[in-house]
């Protein structure tokens, strides 16, 4: 079945790398729709877009349509996907706060498909908390967002804010339209971000996890049909929507939540960087700084819950249970005894001490350990990218077992 595709361009200087994914678009039979906005049209010719995409151009809300449907509504019926690309600081601005002032901006609205944001601007303006709190709120309602990439830009300066690559841009969307449903009917958990250990009422041990390996995970169970659990330490990013979300402080809260809902799932990811120590007795007050200083405070820890070793020993039949290993030294001696420690399937062992890899960074450098010993280590990847691995294995063994 045919396929429809609204391209979005607004107005950004990455406006006229839009004609080669609108050519790549129709090379590969996906129907395309372009829709311009005022500032656009000035950085690329409508005909450049028309001639490409074998339709009518879209510019304004005052156009008569031939059909008889007023044109906004027609269009976003037709549409499977809606892209904006590039998207500006104003548009998503507009989008996020709902105006429909030009035909764009009104299709956004009237669109009940998915919509890809593909964000290119100057670094200062996307880094913008303005910015970043608007695509906050537009990820909250769904959609989806493609990280721009770092490098020279048309200003003049190197940063963030460039349009990612065409190809790249045109997998999101080929990912898109043909979801790999391969999940569905499974319910998966996954645990993300890190625990928070409390030391008196206002102080905490934590760790460097930001939670962005287990939102990924979340994000392509989702996308693959699967019913997907949540369990997250405090975070500052967005839980994928469609998740249930369960937001929890330390280890032993985690470790609960889980064990709540273990019994009902079929794969569970443990991708949260759990905290290993917590306080032996909690400070009932605020720990005062006045004490002697060069007396050492000393403070008394004792080991939290090892959550997916709990777990694991619960374990059901055909259950799938993965984990991480972040380690810094004797990486695949150290995971694989985790491996076995916490019955898991396989393993994901990553080196946090490698640039690129690990905590609080977009890009993970992973191998995989099976229980045989067998052992495959993947390239320098998105997180994204990672997670997608990790189902396409999860998927495999569960094809195996079946
Ligand atoms: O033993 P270690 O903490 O290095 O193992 C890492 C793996 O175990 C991760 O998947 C992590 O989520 C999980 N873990 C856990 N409970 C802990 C510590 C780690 O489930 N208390």
């Amino acid at each position: 079945m045919g396929r429809t595709v609204g391209i979005g361009i607004t107005g950004g200087i990455a406006a006229y790398k839009i004609a080669e994914l609108v050519s790549k678009l129709k090379k590969n039979d996906i129907d395309v729709v372009v829709i311009m906005t005022e500032a656009a049209t000035r950085f690329i010719s409508p005909l450049t877009m028309r001639t490409l995409s074998g339709r009518e151009v879209l510019t304004s809300l005052w156009e008569t349509s031939q059909e008889w449907k007023v044109q906004h509504i027609g269009i976003a019926e037709e549409l499977d996907l809606l892209v904006i690309a590039p998207a500006t600081a104003n548009f998503i601005a507009k989008m996020a706060y709902g105006l429909a002032d030009d035909l764009l901006s009104t299709i956004v609205l009237a669109n009940t498909a998915p919509v890809l944001v593909v964000p290119s601007m100057n670094t200062n303006m996307f880094l913008n908390p303005i910015v970043q709190d608007n695509m906050k709120k537009l990820q909250t309602f769904g959609y989806r967002f493609m990280d721009p990439e770092t490098g020279m830009l048309a200003c003049g300066v190197s940063g963030v804010g460039r349009l990612p690559e065409i190809d790249d841009i045109y997998l999101q969307i080929k990912n898109l339209l043909t979801p790999n449903q391969d999940l569905a009917g499974k319910k998966v958990m996954v645990n993300a971000g890190t625990t928070y250990e409390d030391i008196d009422p206002v102080r905490f041990i934590a760790n460097r996890g930001t939670g962005k390996m287990g939102y990924c995970i979340a994000q392509e169970a989702l996308n693959r049909g699967a019913e997907v659990i949540l369990v997250s330490g405090k975070s500052h990013l967005v839980p994928p929507s469609g998740c249930k979300f369960v937001e929890v402080w330390g280890a032993e809260e985690m470790c609960e939540a889980m064990l709540c809902c273990q019994d009902d799932c079929d794969i569970i990811i443990g991708a949260a960087a759990v905290g290993d120590f917590r306080i032996a007795q909690m400070m009932e007050q605020k720990l005062k700084k006045d004490n002697d200083r060069s007396e050492p405070l000393i403070i008394e820890l004792v080991g939290t819950t090892d959550i997916l070793a709990t777990l694991g020993e619960k374990k059901k039949p055909g259950q799938i249970m993965v984990g991480f290993a972040a380690e810094t030294q004797n990486l695949m001696e150290n995971a694989n005894k985790k491996l076995h420690k916490k019955n898991l399937d396989f393993i994901v062992a990553n080196d946090v001490t490698m640039e690129g890899a690990g905590f609080a960074v977009d890009t993970n450098i992973v191998t995989f350990i099976d229980r045989d010993g067998s052992v495959n280590s993947l390239p320098k990847m998105s997180k994204e990218d990672v997670a997608t691995a990790i189902i396409d294995k999860v998927v495999a063994l569960i094809n195996y077992m079946e």
